[in-house]
């Protein structure tokens, strides 16, 4: 009994947590239904075509969005748009800048007002093949996360009636409009859809691992190849009995198939026993998503530090440290960190391999692309 009021009493505190944190419900935007416009009419429009290479499968894109050269065009000029902000100073782009992975290096953020939140800016990359975004996986699609930022009151702080006055009365957007969606009319579901088409623009597969491990124009060093097997390989002793490899143990939950480096999962990779930030559990109320994260994707990794949800780690070494040490015990830790007794045991120079590694994933060409940049 004692030990169910107990329990009771830490699911109540992680609940008033999450409403304290909760960010206030975007208006009823719905970017799938018509909103203001009521209309999205596509067949003046111009396909975009991606460039995605033959070891990638094809993006998932909503029918009802398709990426045209219009709509990515409109969206390029929201992302970077500082007005979207209430005061004019902060853009999309301000937190999410291209020459560190369209991430931040900040540990948190700047908003408007000097405002910070307590989670650390992502990596905007590759995301037309996620199935869901945030830290916590609180939005389903891209054009649903696209107004979280902007109404919420540490980051834009906006309302979706001003932001949506302000871009139709700047005369540059309305035929920006008319070019995407058919008529001059701006509505919150039409600037959601087309930064959505923009950021499934944001694809990076050109770093040296691709050209080294696709292609012949890049080879592995020695200390690269060594990295690349130990992230593929299990950790931990084979006397065991467990599958030990003395690897890594990194590719269940960033991917074996050197893709994505995500499995685009949540998981809760060992970072604490309690639960500062509930995480997954906010969104779900089930007990069993307490501290469960997204897991990120480790395609230009080191640009995009510091690491984790909350920053905690400035450097890859740190990272690479916390995995060695097989993290810290919980009730919802992943079973794929098996090594909280006694760690991975990697020796320096494996260390230093993974790293090198994992340097390899950075895509000078996708940060440098001149079609991603601030275009006003
Ligand atoms: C003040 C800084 C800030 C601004 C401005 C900002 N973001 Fe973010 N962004 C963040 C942070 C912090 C997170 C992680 C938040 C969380 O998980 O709770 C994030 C997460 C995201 C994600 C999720 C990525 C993933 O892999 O799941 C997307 C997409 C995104 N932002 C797009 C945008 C867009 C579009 C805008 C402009 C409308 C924008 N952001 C404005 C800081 C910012
Ligand atoms: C059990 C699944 C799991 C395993 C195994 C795992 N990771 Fe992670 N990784 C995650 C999750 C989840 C996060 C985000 C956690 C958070 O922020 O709370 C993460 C975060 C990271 C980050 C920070 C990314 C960022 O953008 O902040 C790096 C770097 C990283 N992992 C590298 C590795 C390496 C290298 C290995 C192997 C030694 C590894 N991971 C093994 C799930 C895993």
């Amino acid at each position: 009994m004692r030990a169910l009021v107990y329990i009771g009493m830490i699911l109540l505190l992680f609940s008033v947590l999450a409403c304290k944190r909760d960010k206030p419900d975007p208006d009823p935007i719905d970017p799938s239904t018509p909103s203001g416009c009521n209309t999205f009419d596509y067949s003046n429009t111009t396909p975009y075509q991606l460039d995605i290479p033959p070891f990638i499968p094809p993006m998932n894109i909503p029918t009802d969005n398709p990426l045209t050269q219009e709509g990515v065009e409109l969206g390029r000029f929201l992302f970077w748009d500082k007005s979207l902000s209430s005061d004019g100073s902060i853009s999309c782009g301000s937190c999410h800048l291209p020459e560190f992975g369209f991430s931040d290096p900040n540990t948190f953020s700047t908003g408007v007002g000097g405002a910070m939140g307590t989670r650390t800016s992502m990596a905007l990359v590759n995301l037309g093949w996620a199935n869901f975004f945030f830290w916590d996986g609180r939005a389903a699609t891209l054009e649903e996360q696209v107004f979280h930022p902007i109404l919420d009151p540490v980051e834009m702080n906006e309302s979706v009636q001003n932001v949506v006055l302000k871009v139709q009365s700047n005369p540059m957007y309305p035929p920006m409009f008319e070019a995407a969606f058919g008529t001059q009319c701006v509505d919150s579901a039409r600037i959601a859809r087309s930064v959505a088409q923009f950021m499934r623009t944001l694809v990076s597969f050109s770093s040296d691992f691709d050209k080294a491990y696709y292609g012949t124009s890049v080879t592995f060093t020695p200390e690269q190849w060594n990295g690349l097997e130990l992230f593929l390989k299990e950790g931990g002793d084979p006397a065991d009995g467990l599958g030990g490899q003395w690897g890594a143990d990194c590719f269940h939950c960033h991917g074996g198939s050197f893709t994505f480096f995500t499995d685009h999962e949540l998981h809760n990779n060992g970072l604490d026993s309690i639960f500062v930030d509930p995480g997954a559990y906010a969104v779900t109320g089930n007990p069993m998503h307490l501290g469960h994260f997204k897991t990120p994707t480790l395609r230009n990794i080191a640009k995009t530090g510091p690491y984790m949800h909350d920053g905690r780690f400035a450097t890859l070494e740190d990272v690479v440290e916390h995995y060695n040490s097989g993290g810290v015990p919980s009730a919802t830790i992943d079973p794929f960190m098996k090594y909280t007794q006694g760690g991975l045991q990697l020796s320096d120079y494996d260390k230093f391999c993974l790293i090198e590694f994992l340097n390899m994933l950075t895509d000078e060409e996708f940060m440098e692309n001149p079609a991603f940049q601030d275009p006003h």
